[in-house]
């Protein structure tokens, strides 16, 4: 079997998805459409055209404008049962999946409505293919924490379906200190803690996320080799790292794929494994990822092998559950 056939056929996790950044574009006119709702592109083309980004806040201009088409429950099911799909053709089991509530409630959609769709269509794919999942509330990092605590609130009502909180949205100038007072609450309420740090980022923002905000992943965190002391922390505790080699191209954080550093994380042995971040903006979901960046830096089947079984060992599956998947993988 080849690399891509063994990449396409194991079982996987995806630890670093944002729902809203898996709106296709046909599914963002329909939606368009149905909510008769206007958007600033004209056709498909015209908005595979805008995809072309600079760096983090040129994309996110684009990505909160697509996020717009959302209103009804109805809209976050469509968008989260279309990716269910995507997970059950990749072979992704298990699906760890970020949602951003501010980019919704500032724009009048109730946090209910946001939070039952996703729900909703996340619990068919289970019973319907056994996906299994967890969702993540992230805060967008560009707002204040006052109002962070706002939606913490709401999300407190729904503890039964959300079980973590992370940091996204625009990271330079928000570095995870402005979030500890919120990130300390939610921990006092049991969520689990990740955040995006280290993306475009400095270090220093890595070790803030691990010192002060107590995460249990750092979501992207490439970043960290401009630091030795960091690389000895994270390949000392095991941290996981969530990679997302299309988008850190698309963004501009490497050149080219043949740049990407994911190969030098590995030799330092730290907790590394690939997500897709926002696929419909980036090019690709976990597959491509995984064959790109394989192909790009050569990886071995070994090195393929520690990404997927990485995948399971950071997930927030239970220990029982990481030992079943991860013996398929062979
Ligand atoms: N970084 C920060 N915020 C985001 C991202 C990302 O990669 N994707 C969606 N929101
Ligand atoms: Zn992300």
């Amino acid at each position: 079997m080849n690399l891509e056939e063994f990449i396409k056929k194991s079982p996987k996790a995806e630890l670093h998805l944002h729902i809203e950044g898996t709106l296709e574009p046909e599914l963002m006119f329909s939606l368009a459409k149905r909510n008769n709702v206007e958007i600033s592109f004209k056709n498909i083309d015209d908005v595979k055209k805008a995809y072309n980004f600079n760096n983090l806040d040129s994309f996110l201009k684009i990505y909160y404008e697509g996020a717009k088409v959302l209103i009804n429950e109805k809209d976050f099911f469509d968008l989260t049962w279309a990716y269910a799909l995507k997970c059950k053709e990749e072979n992704i089991v298990h699906t760890e999946i970020f949602f951003d509530p501010q980019t919704h409630t500032d724009r009048g959609i109730s946090f209910d409505i946001v939070i039952n769709g996703i729900y909703k269509a996340l619990q068919k794919a289970k019973n319907e293919f056994n996906l299994s999942f967890k969702i993540i509330m992230c805060f967008l990092r560009h707002l204040d924490e006052d109002s962070g605590f706002k939606v913490l609130n709401q999300a407190l009502l729904h503890k039964d379906k959300i079980f973590g909180v992370g940091l996204d949205s625009s990271e330079t100038g928000n570095p995870p200190n402005k979030f500890k007072r919120l990130f300390k609450k939610a921990l006092e309420n049991n969520f689990v803690t990740v955040a995006h740090a280290g993306e475009e980022g400095p270090p220093e923002y890595i070790w803030e996320a691990l010192n002060h905000l107590s995460v249990k992943r750092i979501d992207h965190g490439v970043q960290c080799l401009k630091d030795h002391k960091l690389v000895e922390e994270l390949s000392k505790t095991q941290i996981p790292l969530t990679v997302c080699p299309l988008s850190n191209i698309k963004l501009r954080v490497f050149n080219n794929l043949k740049d990407h550093n994911l190969k030098k994380m590995l030799d330092k042995k730290l907790m590394v494994m690939v997500n897709s971040d926002d696929p419909a903006y980036f090019g690709g979901y976990l597959n491509k990822n995984l064959i790109e960046i394989q192909i790009a830096l050569n990886l071995s089947k070994e090195d393929v092998k520690i990404l997927l079984v990485n995948s399971f060992k950071s997930s927030f599956l239970n220990e029982k559950k990481k030992i079943e998947w991860i013996s398929k993988i062979s």
